[in-house]
């Protein structure tokens, strides 16, 4: 059986800075308390009506794919992993596949939700697809607009000053070394959680959900006006919601948990982890996580500072940031892990 590793890598953000004394100017926050509470200080935003999710993930996929020294039409499955697809439907991967200019190719695009914890599902996917030897390159992204989405009122600030833009991708490749590549996944979910962290409209959930329909802006038309109401655009009931504490407190359990589980699932210790690369989703979660795990901070690799938290695209950012400034040597023995909206969870182990 073949193993799965990483044969190239690549995360392509856009070039227009948002400071958060710019969001100042639009909401009733500061740069103290963005700072103070996340870690962040600036985040990317997408240049608009000309960069989108699928756009973002092309430019980190042809530097994964040159990063990799083969050609697009080598790549027999894209997997693309995000929450802020181009469109409803189809999904980002059809868009990625044209603008690759390998549909010519007509291989499959398979698109994940996910969130947060996109990237790593993604990968477990991936892993378990080239040890059947049904693929041999495929083609992860990680890609995220959300500028496009958020409230820039008050509002929507303990959302909004969070999020940024951008996009990592990888690609998966079989290999015969054993003892290289994917050691291990665990991906784990519970649905309980599932409105904590969500944007819930628009959507075809019909109010079903609530104990009272219309707080997510249930219409009572025969026929449509369910799915996108004017209640819900009239009450600013589009946008990103999160309980931050309840989704604070799963994260720092959940976090050292699955690593836990994918180093017991290799047989190895948490003092073999050589670097530890946490979805950047607060810069004070990923310091509870590595206090848990007993690693050096030359041991974790955090950019939250300045790209905020790019949700899928968090992780393959980082990772390839970090390989990028030489922190990641043959041999090396990678944690990946994330946590959020669902609540889904995972983490993987890569010996590099
Ligand atoms: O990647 C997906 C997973 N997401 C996460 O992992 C996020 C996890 N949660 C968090 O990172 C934190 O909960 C937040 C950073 C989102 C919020 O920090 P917090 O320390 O939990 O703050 P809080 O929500 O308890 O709010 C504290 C205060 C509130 O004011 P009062 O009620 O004490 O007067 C908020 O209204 O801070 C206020 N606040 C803000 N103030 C200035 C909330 N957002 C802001 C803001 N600027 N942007």
């Amino acid at each position: 059986m073949p193993s799965a590793y990483i044969k190239g890598i690549g995360f392509y953000v856009p070039a227009n800075i948002v400071t958060n004394k710019d969001l100042e100017r639009h909401m009733d926050t500061t740069d103290e308390w963005i700072q103070e509470r996340t870690g962040i200080q600036e985040r990317r935003y997408g240049t608009r009506h000309q960069e989108t999710t699928s756009t973002l993930g092309t430019e980190a996929a042809k530097k994964a794919i040159a990063n990799a020294g083969i050609e697009p039409n080598e790549i027999d499955l894209i997997i693309f992993a995000t929450l802020s697809p181009d469109y409803y439907f189809p999904g980002c991967g059809v868009l990625l596949q044209r603008q690759l200019g390998i549909n010519k190719t007509e291989i499959p695009c398979l698109d994940i939700r996910n969130q947060c914890s996109g990237f790593v599902y993604g990968l477990s996917i991936a892993d378990a697809y080239i040890r059947s030897g049904m693929f041999k390159n495929i083609l992860l992204v990680g890609a995220e607009t959300h500028s496009m989405g958020l409230d820039f009122s008050t509002r929507g600030r303990n959302v909004t000053v969070i999020f940024g833009d951008g996009a990592g991708a990888v690609v998966i490749s079989a290999t015969d070394e054993h003892f290289r590549g994917i050691l291990a996944t665990k991906i784990h979910a519970n649905g309980e959680f599932a409105e904590e962290l969500a944007m819930i409209n628009p959507g075809s959930h019909g109010g079903v959900h609530a104990a009272d329909p219309s707080i997510y802006g249930y219409n009572e038309a025969e026929y449509g006006e369910t799915f996108i109401s004017q209640k819900m655009l009239d009450d600013g009931m589009i946008f990103p919601n999160m309980n931050g504490q309840l989704v604070f407190k799963n994260a720092v359990a959940k976090f050292p948990e699955v690593i836990g589980e994918v180093l017991q699932a290799s047989g190895l210790e948490k003092s073999d982890i050589d670097l530890l690369v946490c979805h950047q989703a607060n810069l004070r979660i990923s310091q509870f996580v590595q206090k848990a795990m007993g690693l050096r901070d030359d041991q974790v690799w955090n950019n939250i500072q300045k790209y905020g938290n790019t949700t899928a695209a968090s992780i393959p950012i980082a990772l390839a940031e970090a390989v990028e400034a030489g922190k990641v040597k043959k041999g090396d023995l990678i944690s990946l892990a994330a946590f959020g909206s669902g609540f889904t969870w995972g983490a993987a182990l890569i010996r590099w």
